[in-house]
């Protein structure tokens, strides 16, 4: 099991995927949890502060994933919740506690033979927090915000890179403060600063401080 969590646009999904697929792990994207309950209350038209409804919603979600695809109802919405308004929506819907425990059991299923990469914002504090390695992904948020603007632009988006440093400000700013579960370093995760790093560095540091972790485990008392 390893954790990855960091703020946005860190690196978290990038940097995950490619650790599960070069172990054979399976691969947890959490943010897309939230994301999901929010394009749903944004289509249900359900108030960001009803937290009696946006629970139920949450724990309602008709979830199927497939070929890096996710579908609510059969519908593929992994465009849609990957807007920018779905991202704002979703770091307020986040801040529910009783969003986080709907969200908590489906979460938990993930956990399954060969092993987990799973990033987010919790994931070695509250969700995993046994996991064997903690990764906790860092990057300033004027990086961030110009690779995410790449990613954007990429998909056609007309957005800038100013109004993104807001957003991105803004969001580091709900994610960490909120009570429940706040984006925090786990006493025992390494931080990994990608700033001036590419992926592939930050993959591979990873890949190394687990095979040291597995080898010193394969080496130690049983
Ligand atoms: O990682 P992301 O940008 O897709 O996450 C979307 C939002 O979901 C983010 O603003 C905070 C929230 N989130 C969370 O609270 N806990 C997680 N484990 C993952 C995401």
């Amino acid at each position: 099991m390893i954790a990855i969590d960091g703020p946005a646009a860190s690196g978290k999904g990038t940097i995950a995927q490619s650790v599960a697929a070069a172990l054979g792990y399976r691969y947890l994207d959490s943010g897309a949890l939230y994301r999901l309950v929010a394009l749903e209350a944004t289509r249900q038209k359900v108030a960001t502060d009803d937290e009696p409804r946006l629970a139920a919603l949450a724990d309602g979600l008709d979830l199927s994933f497939g070929d890096g695809r996710i579908f609510v109802s059969g519908q593929d919405v992994t465009d849609a919740i990957r807007a920018e308004g779905v991202s704002a929506m979703a770091s307020k819907v986040a801040i529910l506690p009783r969003v986080r425990t709907a969200l908590l059991t489906r979460q938990h299923a993930f956990r399954a033979p060969p092993g987990l990469v799973a990033e987010g914002r919790d994931m070695g504090t509250v969700v995993f927090p046994d996991a064997r390695l903690k990764i906790y992904l860092t990057a300033t948020a004027e990086a961030r915000a110009s690779r995410r603007y790449k990613q954007l632009i990429d998909k056609g988006n007309s957005i800038t890179i100013q109004g993104l440093l807001r957003d991105i400000r803004e969001r580091d700013e709900r994610d960490s403060v909120r009570a429940a579960a706040p984006l925090r370093i786990a006493a025992d995760a390494i931080v990994l600063d990608t700033t001036d790093m590419i992926a592939d560095a930050a993959i591979a540091c990873v890949l190394q401080q687990y095979q040291a972790l597995t080898a010193a485990g394969a080496a130690g008392p049983a």
